[in-house]
């Protein structure tokens, strides 16, 4: 171990962060394994570097970002609200023969920590208190199931969605456990595939590596572009290669409204030969927390609400409406082409967020201390920062009643919170059976993906309801 630690000390020497080690002749044996492990497992030169550049960007000017942002161009993007029924029905048919080919995968990116939640569980297992009880897990799970009917009813041939689930060391376990225990809420548990991305130690301000415990680092997730990496590394894109997958639906485990999959934007991407698309809404106001998807210099971005100011965010055009309206719902659309050239050229290119973070630390006396301001850095690497290595790019826009309704908060914040998810799906589903011909609707009456993908299939002409009940 001696000479061991001789050899830790002169790498860490190296790059500045001795200090990892200031606290080695208290820790037991076990303790000093471990600590061990969590140093050898950083690339040192990697993360110094990842450091430099994004501390650089804390200081980066947002009117000069302001200065650039242009909206998106009409030619790259369409409405769902403005298109013809023929047209939504021909992007519909479209997806679901590349679904019924087995050519389809969803990419959930589910490794998030759910802070602002709250819960200590993966925001995935969370029930937000419909009638039945459903976890997001189990709604996503089962629009897979049913979409795989209606592709395989309209083609006549079965086809299987692959379920791609980026976790988190975070997030792992729990799910996995969620999952067996709900026997894979009925999909062939072949087709449902874990796999976990990276974490970044977290920084002081000056670059020192923080210790957590005397014997472990500060990490976090590397954000969800940290599904770039993870993608090669957990040879993701080898198994997607295998199956011979061409579209891929990514998106974030908490809009309890998303259409997983989707037909419509599958297909709409696909007769655009589309790499990569991204759907969006129309923002509620200047300064709802979303991230604005916009052209800065010649490329495609998504700005985040942190990154605007509400000077630019308030713009209006000459019909009253935002400017910046386009707002990013974390639901995107690739290739497996696309991904491969990310995972393979672009991925060491990707932008570095970072943000001041309160991170516990161990202080000089060797005592453990939850700071109550800031006092470090996490590095995040977003899932959106590939638009600019797009070839040929693709916006759909898409009405927020009918996709999107995101659970953020506690109730306490009284928006993106359990109240508003559940008020979200149970209007959906009322005005799904009213359009069909439902006489009344009263209560809390919730229909089941396994019925009802977009409010299809209901033979309710005529017909009242009250809930609480489940369809
Ligand atoms: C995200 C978008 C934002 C958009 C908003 C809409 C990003 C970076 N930002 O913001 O532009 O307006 O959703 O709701 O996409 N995740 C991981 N690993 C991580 C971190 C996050 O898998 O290391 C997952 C989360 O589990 C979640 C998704 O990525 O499913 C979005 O992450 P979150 O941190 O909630 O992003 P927002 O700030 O809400």
């Amino acid at each position: 171990m001696a000479t061991d630690i001789e050899r830790h000390l002169t790498k860490l020497r190296e790059f500045h962060q001795e200090h990892l080690l200031q606290y080695w002749d208290e820790i037991s044996d076990d303790e000093k394994l471990l600590l061990i492990k969590d140093i050898e497992e950083q690339n040192l030169k990697e993360v110094s570097t990842y450091f430099a550049t994004a501390i650089s960007s804390l200081d980066a000017d947002h009117l000069v970002l302001d200065a650039k942002l242009r909206p998106i161009p009409a030619k790259v993007s369409a409405s769902a609200l403005n298109s013809t029924p023929e047209e939504l029905e021909t992007y519909q048919d479209l997806g679901l023969k590349e679904i019924s080919d087995g050519r389809v995968a969803v990419l959930l990116m589910a490794g998030g920590q759910g802070t602002r939640l709250g819960v200590s569980y993966p925001k995935g297992m969370y029930d937000v208190g419909l009638p039945s009880g459903k976890s997001l897990f189990q709604l996503q799970a089962e629009r897979i199931l049913r979409l795989q009917n209606l592709a395989e009813l309209k083609y006549k041939k079965r086809g299987s969605i692959t379920w791609y689930i980026l976790t988190s060391e975070a997030t792992i376990r729990a799910t996995r456990e969620f999952f067996k225990r709900h026997n894979y809420f009925n999909l062939n548990e072949k087709n449902v595939i874990m796999f976990e991305q990276g974490m970044l130690p977290c920084f002081t301000l000056d670059g020192k590596i923080i210790l957590d415990e005397k014997y472990r680092l500060a990490r976090a997730p590397d954000g969800n572009g940290g599904l770039y990496r993870a993608l090669k590394v957990q040879r993701i894109l080898e198994d997607m290669a295998e199956k011979n997958i061409r579209s891929i639906h990514a998106h974030s485990v908490d809009n309890i409204l998303v259409k997983v999959a989707d037909p419509i934007f599958l297909g709409y991407c696909l007769s655009r030969s589309a790499d990569c698309g991204v759907k969006v809404v129309e923002k509620s106001s200047p300064t709802e927390a979303v991230g604005v998807v916009c052209q800065v210099d010649d490329s495609y971005q998504v700005v985040e609400y942190s990154e605007i100011t509400e000077e630019t965010a308030s713009l209006r055009d000459e019909n009253g409406r935002l400017k910046f309206i386009a707002g990013n719902i974390c639901n995107h659309y690739f290739t497996k082409d696309f991904l491969q050239s990310i995972a393979d050229v672009h991925e060491t290119e990707l932008k570095l967020h970072v943000a001041k973070k309160k991170i516990p630390y161990v202080n000089q006396k060797g005592e453990r201390v939850v700071p109550s301001t800031p006092n470090g850095i996490k590095i995040e690497k977003f899932v959106f920062d590939v638009f600019p290595f797009s070839k040929n790019f693709a916006v759909w826009e898409v009405t927020r009643k009918e996709e999107f309704s995101a659970l953020k908060n506690n109730d306490s914040a009284n928006r993106e919170c359990p109240s508003t998810a559940r008020k979200d799906v149970l209007e959906l589903h009322k005005n799904w059976l009213k359009q069909a011909g439902a006489t009344t609707v009263e209560g809390d009456v919730e229909i089941s993906p396994l019925v009802s993908y977009a409010g299809e299939n209901l033979s309710v002409e005529g017909k009242s309801f009250k809930g609480p009940i489940v369809l």
